[in-house]
């Protein structure tokens, strides 16, 4: 199974699922079954580091994402992973757009695909404070255990 989340700039939201669904996941009965990987509807950012903001707060959690970089979005990502996890709605109407028809059902919110919340979104934290990352690192984390849960066998 291979996942691929998707947010705007990918250096805060993404970055931060990425890494807390490693962790999660790595911590598991699914160690080695599940590929994680990150990636923005935008490509401003491409090559960079994950925000300090971001490094900083998934680092306060034990979980370290300073060598993650961010990339864009590519045609190829749809025939990669298996569901592509978008943060929010804009994302996900965005992927949708260059989406193949035949992988469109497989473009889906986070937090509604994990489980957490029926159009459930994470919100940019990009112009917010230390603040805003801990309420996203709490939403990506509570998503990263229902993913373990919802993959794991009965
Ligand atoms: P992200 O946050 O989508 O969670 O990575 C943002 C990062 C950068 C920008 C917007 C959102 N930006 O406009 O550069």
């Amino acid at each position: 199974m291979k996942l691929l989340v998707v947010c705007l700039g990918n250096i805060c939201r993404s970055p931060m699922a990425e890494g807390a669904l490693r962790a999660r996941l790595g911590a598991s009965p699914l160690a080695g079954q599940v590929e994680v990987d990150s990636a923005g509807t935008g490509g401003w950012h491409a090559g960079e580091s994950p925000d300090r903001r971001a490094i900083a707060c998934a680092r306060d959690h034990g979980v370290d994402i300073g060598k993650q970089r961010a990339r864009q979005l590519s045609a190829r990502d749809f025939d990669t992973f298996d569901w592509l996890l978008c943060a929010d709605r804009a994302n996900l109407r965005d992927v949708l757009q260059i989406a193949p028809a035949t992988r469109r059902d497989r473009v889906v919110l986070l937090l509604e695909w994990a489980g957490v919340q029926a159009g459930g979104e994470v919100p940019d934290p990009y112009t917010g404070g230390p603040e805003d990352f801990q309420r996203v690192w709490r939403l990506v984390d509570s998503a990263a255990q229902a993913v373990v849960a919802r993959l794991s066998p009965e």
